[in-house]
């Protein structure tokens, strides 16, 4: 089995990190590694195959998040994830929404050590890609190094030895999703504290992370950073995270970045794909730069048409290519 680099990775989100934008991402970076948005087991296993699970050779590195609390689901979810080639499947222990909650999976799992590591153990055996949890530092009151490490010790003997550490407890009732990702505060100490501990699990930390000083600094105590809402809101973002921690400075400009975008709706189109579904994606490609604001605004104006005029993009983006070139100039 090929190591999986882990050193930054792109955090599962709902709603955003589909196929079309881990395309995009790809544009940008050959050495994150990506995750799915979280599927359920139901869904994985009953669903449409391929407009659920489906993707493209070159997304990968990429792995499958999946939510759910049956461990012969999980376990078939497992196996699937495996022949169709996702390198890694995931499970999330760490989403306090009330659906989730109410299916009994996510950070309501957090509760329950014993059913966690009967699932990982399950999911281990049924196949040979790491089986990787992506979990809170706590819930609700509990926020204690003996009950997280506990925990992490019942998971890793299950057979998981990749954990991603969201910094930030959940709290399961009272709060909104959103509510969890800004009001419980970041506690990265807690997650040093888990890797001194625990030096033969690899463990990623998440949360709050926005520039290459603090992703280097968290290197320095952990094996690697996972980042979520920073690069989907500026996903060139990536770019420099491929010259800063990948050492790879061929990296292209924004302006190539939406010119390969568009190649890929042309192609989407005619498969029926809808134009928002690929482009929205792509709102804060332009993200502090003159030329933000066109962009946007095409995007606007445009992201609902049946068939985006392409010559009319490609006219913006020469535009805006042209200012990019004429601050160079100038700078
Ligand atoms: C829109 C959105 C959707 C999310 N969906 C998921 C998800 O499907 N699975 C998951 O484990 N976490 C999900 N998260 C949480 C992120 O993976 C991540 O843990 C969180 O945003 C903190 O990282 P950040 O501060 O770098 O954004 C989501 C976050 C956002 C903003």
């Amino acid at each position: 089995m090929r190591k999986i680099n882990r050193t930054v990775s792109v955090a599962p989100m709902m709603d955003c990190t589909d196929r079309h934008d881990r395309f995009f991402m790809r544009l940008m970076s050959k050495n994150v590694m990506l995750y799915t948005e979280m599927v359920a087991t139901k869904s994985a296993i009953h669903g449409d195959r391929k407009k659920i699970l489906g993707f493209r050779d070159d997304e990968k590195p990429l792995a499958l998040q999946v939510g759910g609390s049956d461990k012969k689901e999980l376990s078939e979810v497992a196996k699937i994830a495996e022949d169709l080639g996702y390198d890694e499947i995931n499970l999330n222990l760490g989403c306090p929404s009330k659906k989730v909650q109410k299916n009994s999976f996510g950070a309501c799992l957090m509760k329950e050590p014993s059913l966690v590591s009967e699932c990982i153990h399950e999911m281990s055996k049924s196949c040979s890609i790491p089986v990787t949890a992506k979990t809170r530092i706590g819930f609700d009151d509990t926020e204690d190094f003996d009950y997280l490490n506990n925990f992490i010790a019942q998971i890793k003997n299950a057979g998981c030895k990749t954990i991603i550490l969201h910094a930030r407890k959940a709290i399961l009732k009272g709060l909104t999703p959103k509510q969890n990702l800004n009001i419980p505060k970041l506690n990265y100490h807690m997650v040093y504290d888990i890797k001194n501990k625990n030096p033969d699990l690899e463990i990623i930390i998440n949360g709050g992370i926005t520039n290459i000083e603090d992703i280097n600094l968290h290197l320095n105590k952990c094996d690697g950073v996972m980042i979520g809402r920073a690069i989907y809101q500026n996903p060139y973002f990536l770019t420099d995270i491929e010259k800063n921690i990948f050492k790879n400075t061929n990296v292209p400009t924004r302006s190539e970045v939406a010119k390969e975008t568009l190649k890929y709706l042309e192609e989407e189109v005619k498969l029926g794909t809808k134009v928002n579904h690929v482009m929205r994606h792509t709102v804060g490609l332009y993200h502090g730069q003159v030329g933000s604001r066109e962009w946007k605004r095409y995007l606007s104006d445009n992201m609902m048409a049946r068939d985006s005029d392409f010559q009319k993009a490609k006219h913006i983006i020469t535009i805006i290519q042209n200012n990019e070139k004429s601050n160079q100039a100038i700078a």
